[in-house]
């Protein structure tokens, strides 16, 4: 074959398979954030012509390139959960909470690997998948890839857990990385690393309770006679993470770990409505902007909490505050207080007069934050919250208040020392320049890697050993404990050899001593 035909040939194919692929995303958690991590990436790979199936708790808007299948009812479990709304937030007692956790996971996963629009998803004479890219914390989904002959890549919408970044062979040592969350404070204590061990070691052992459970979701939902879990959690092809380097460990990591970390769902700035435009530029002595997020909202605050707040926003005057308020309307409003239902946060925290954030830490507000150089007064309420709120404290971008113990002093204190000392400003603008300084956006790296592993079937060429290797290994446990046989070996040796000698020189000596003594 002429040379030139054969390259034009094998373009043609690469442009073929690269371009119109079948991309099946899986983004099994119920939480709005998790999803619009990933919604830039779906909508640019649907741009660039590839064909995508979404399987998600919450819809996006239409696109002729992406179908949808539905796992809002996620939401309707976990508000149905043992009788009671939100019994998983609500229970205090750790052991009861790990219960009450198990029992809900459990119950959500078999509802979502059980629902019917999943079904043909599942077959692979029905559908035809180049590529399955699903949250890395749900492997059971990996199995699928075997199933339907495609390549898996895992997804994270902040920084993998350490069980996660284990699966591509990235550094989870515990002498510098936290096993039981993602907060970092290095270097760590003697103490907190002799913690960190027994976690790891607790981790390998639960693995060895959990991994037969996941086994048997895939063998009872998604196929018989597929890998094992202790096989499947080295099929990834990439991991991508969303690991803003502002809230996480600098870690050493494979090549397949891409990090997008640093505001990947951001988007460029949209016009403001008129009327909070208006709102916000007449706000001359500073705006602060008020909002818990969409999973945690202000039907979570007691009426006594509202009343500080609303209080405290009142006494601040002539500075303006915007809430992020979700009941129809707040008693006794100070004129001084806009309320509305949905703001669109990004273009709100970009304006010139917003002064304060004050957040629940979610990371995507917190990054949105960043980029926009708002410090924040963080008020965490579960999961990573609190290890976000904690960074701002550290890094000096913001202050960390408990909404627990919250009154107005407290409050007010805080907001006007965000307000008054320039440190904290400063501390943002430098974090926020540092974050939009890069090669290429966190959505350019994802979509490139991800056409990647489609271009070559996989990424096994780039599999680093560290993915592999026994814990015993990794930590030299075999080497040291030879160096110490060896050296026992060599001690008990040359003990024994003394004592030999001496006998022999005692045997010589008692000899000739006879000799002379008769
Ligand atoms: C869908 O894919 C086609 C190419 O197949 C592309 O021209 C079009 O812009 C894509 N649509 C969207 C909304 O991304
Ligand atoms: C896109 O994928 C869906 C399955 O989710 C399939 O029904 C549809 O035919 C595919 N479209 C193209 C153009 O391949
Ligand atoms: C839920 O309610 C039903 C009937 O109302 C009751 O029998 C059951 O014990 C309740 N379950 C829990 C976990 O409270
Ligand atoms: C929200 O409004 C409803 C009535 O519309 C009321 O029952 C509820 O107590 C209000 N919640 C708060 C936190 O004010």
């Amino acid at each position: 074959m002429q040379p030139l035909l054969f390259v034009l040939l094998s373009l043609s194919f690469l442009y073929d398979a690269v371009d119109n692929a079948n991309i099946l995303g899986i983004i099994p958690s119920p939480f709005y954030s998790h999803q619009a991590t990933f919604r830039p990436l779906w909508k640019e790979l649907a741009r660039k012509g590839h064909n995508l199936t979404i399987v998600t708790t919450d819809l996006m808007e239409p696109n002729e390139n992406i179908s949808q299948i539905d796992l809002s009812g996620t939401y309707d479990v976990i508000k149905n959960h043992r009788n009671g709304s939100y019994s998983i937030l609500k229970e205090t007692n750790l052991i009861k909470k790990l219960d009450v956790f198990r029992d809900l996971a459990n119950e959500i996963i078999v509802y979502q690997l059980t629902h019917p629009d999943l079904e043909p998803l599942k077959d692979p004479t029905k559908y035809h998948c180049d590529l399955i890219i699903v949250e890395a914390v749900h492997p059971w989904f990996f199995a699928l890839g075997v199933k339907l002959g495609c390549p898996v890549i895992g997804v994270s919408s902040m920084d993998a857990f350490p069980w996660v970044h284990n699966f591509v062979g990235n550094a989870i040592h515990p002498s510098m990385y936290y096993q039981v969350d993602l907060m970092y404070n290095n270097p760590l204590s003697f103490l907190e690393r002799l913690k960190n061990t027994a976690w790891t070691v607790m981790y390998k052992l639960l693995s060895l309770k959990v991994f037969p459970v996941f086994d048997w979701y895939v063998e009872e939902y998604i196929g018989k006679d597929l890998p094992k879990m202790t096989e499947l959690h080295k099929s990834l092809s990439l991991l991508i993470v969303n690991a803003n380097p502002a809230f996480y460990p600098i870690r050493p990591s494979t090549p397949v770990t891409v990090n997008i970390g640093g505001g990947a769902h951001l988007v460029k700035p949209k016009p403001l409505p008129k009327d909070l435009q208006d709102y916000l530029d007449q706000s001359k002595d500073g705006c602060i902007y008020f909002s818990l997020g969409s999973t945690i909202n202000s039907n979570y605050l007691s009426r006594e909490t509202i009343e500080i707040f609303r209080q405290t926003f009142e006494e601040l005057a002539p500075m303006r505050v915007l809430w992020k308020y979700e009941n129809e309307t707040l008693e006794n409003k100070p004129h001084n207080l806009e309320i509305r239902k949905w703001l669109p946060q990004h273009d709100v925290l970009r304006h010139p007069n917003v002064k304060v954030f004050i957040t629940q830490g979610g990371l995507q507000s917190m990054e949105e934050a960043i980029d926009s150089a708002v410090p924040m007064l963080g008020m965490p309420f579960y999961g990573d919250q609190k290890n976000n709120v904690k960074k701002m404290s550290i890094k000096k971008f913001g202050i960390a208040l408990d909404v627990a113990t919250i009154d107005k002093k407290s409050l007010k204190d805080a907001i006007l020392e965000l307000v008054d000392n320039p440190l904290y400003k400063k501390n943002i603008e430098k974090l926020s320049a540092i974050s939009k300084d890069q090669p290429m956006t966190g959505i350019e790296k994802a979509v490139w890697w991800t056409e990647y592993v489609l271009r070559h079937g996989g990424t096994e060429h780039l599999r680093s050993p560290s993915a592999d290797i026994p814990l015993y290994q990794y930590f030299f446990l075999d080497i040291i404990a030879f160096v110490i046989l060896v050296f026992i070996v060599l001690i008990l040796l040359v003990y024994y050899l003394i004592k030999l000698i001496r006998t022999i020189f005692r045997l010589v000596f008692s000899k000739r001593n006879k000799v002379k003594t008769n």
